[in-house]
């Protein structure tokens, strides 16, 4: 096959080398976004009376026919034509003739490639936000279909102080939220329009990039020529993005599992988002959170595969950035496959608000309230703290809980403790003293939960 590029050379290109070189197998899916660039290009040149008029018009009309044929499975990419630019444009040449070869005109393929990818990642990021708020009102929904579950909170996984469960909930709504924020940065960054940079230095046709820029909607144009095809600022910060969400998503997974295991029995997942053992009749596994903490060590990956291919690069193309594409697209697919099943995971989730109960009626998680009494009272917090240590150790060798303690025993350890201690230190009455802005007591998670729905709706 002839290639768009072979004036200079005297012998065909190495088959192998051909497919080593070649992205076309993955590129093709920005087919899209490159007609659609290559027709603002072309409806540009015409303007600046660089091409003519009834030229632009069959480039236009031929990369329309091309768009449609490609949507119907009618175009046949090939692999000698390298990638997604060279298949379509030498396709077009076939079907209109000269005026094809006029297309490239004052473009390079690495501004064109440029313009591609952000095209591609700033829909992409629309669609990712959509997703994400799917989520994050998935989760919201369920920390408001359970408002008075108790559960045990805790810090180095030992139990630490009573918490509702929806504010355990929606502390990842909130962290959802900031991903949320880091995506539109990433969209941002990708609103910059590169076309006009040509191969890296600008080009000598008095084109309009501000032209280019407002057909396809972008807010603004890179500064600099070399940046605008040497820049993959965007991808690097759309992967950052993406591995930090799937952290969090991980670090939820994490806690489903445990939480679906018969240790904890805190909740139940639906039917439809479990999978049974091909061995063990018995078996319900969690595999939607668990691949979903799988899957964040692929994109981790990606990322650092970007990072790392980017940081030894001169200025300004190099042909190791064409491995920017398949991490890029994994990930978009892996992201928005992760938010879609976990809404509905999340949203099938129930709670076993006894069992939660009882696990946070265990093992002292109203240490810190006792000891809080005994300040209010007037001890010195750190006083207050040892005695309700040696209360614990007292209750740990006969077995019992604090609130087991009669109040003489009590008297024992500090002459402050009145009858209204077992009041003070029930669970119930933890979880709403801990009233402090952005706390865990009935009436600020309500007011959370306001506040979740109204940034929602802002976002
Ligand atoms: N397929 C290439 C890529 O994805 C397009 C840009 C190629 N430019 C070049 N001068 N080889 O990066």
């Amino acid at each position: 096959m002839t290639k768009l590029w072979g004036g200079r050379f005297t012998k065909g290109t190495d088959v192998l080398v051909e497919e080593f070189t070649s992205s076309i197998s993955f590129d093709r899916r920005l087919y899209k976004e490159d007609i659609a660039g290559s027709i603002a290009h072309a409806r540009m040149l015409a303007k600046c009376g660089i091409i003519a008029a009834d030229e632009a018009e069959a480039i236009i009309a031929g990369l329309t026919d091309i768009l449609a044929d490609i949507e119907a499975g009618n175009f046949s990419f090939e692999t000698a034509l390298e990638d997604i630019h060279m298949n379509i444009e030498k396709r077009l040449t076939e079907r209109i003739g000269p005026a094809g070869g006029k297309l490239h005109t004052a473009r390079s393929r690495n501004d064109q490639v440029a313009l591609d990818t952000h095209l591609y990642l700033r829909k992409e990021a629309v669609a990712v936000g959509q997703l994400l708020c799917g989520l994050q009102e998935a989760i919201m929904e369920t920390a408001a279909r359970f408002p008075d579950a108790i559960m045990p909170g805790y810090t180095h996984l030992q139990r630490a102080q009573p918490i509702l469960f929806a504010h355990h909930l929606l502390a990842y709504f909130f962290m959802l939220g900031r991903d949320f924020d880091r995506l539109r940065g990433v969209w941002e960054r990708a609103d910059i329009m590169p076309l006009g940079a040509g191969a890296l230095a600008g080009t000598t046709f008095p084109i309009d990039r501000k032209q280019v820029a407002d057909e396809l909607k972008f807010g603004r144009l890179y500064e600099n020529s070399i940046d605008a095809v040497a820049d993959r600022d965007y991808m690097m910060e759309f992967l950052s993005f993406a591995a930090i969400l799937m952290v969090h998503l991980s670090r939820l997974s994490e806690e489903v599992i445990l939480w679906c295991s018969s240790e904890f029995k805190f909740v139940e997942l639906d039917d439809a988002h479990c999978t049974g053992s091909s061995i063990m009749p018995q078996k319900k596994n969690p595999d939607v959170a668990e691949l979903v903490r799988g899957k964040t060590g692929r994109v981790i990956g990606h990322l650092m595969a970007l990072l790392t291919t980017m940081k030894g690069l001169p200025l300004a193309y190099n042909k190791d950035m064409q491995e920017d594409k398949e991490g890029l697209f994994d990930t978009v697919d892996t992201v928005k496959f992760s938010l879609s099943v976990y809404a509905a995971m999340v949203r099938g989730m129930k709670v076993n608000a006894p069992r939660m109960l009882a696990a946070a009626d265990e093992d002292f998680t109203n240490a810190t309230d006792m000891a809080d009494y005994l300040v209010k009272k007037g001890l010195p917090f750190r006083q207050a703290h040892e005695v309700s240590g040696k209360s614990v150790r007292y209750c740990l060798e006969k077995d019992k809980k604090l609130t087991d303690l009669s109040l003489a025993e009590l008297k024992e350890f500090s002459p402050l403790f009145e009858e209204d201690i077992l009041e003070a230190i029930k669970v119930e009455t933890c979880v709403a003293a801990r009233n402090s802005y952005g706390g865990t007591s009935p009436s600020q998670v309500k007011e959370a939960l306001a506040g979740g729905r109204e940034a929602l709706k802002r976002q």
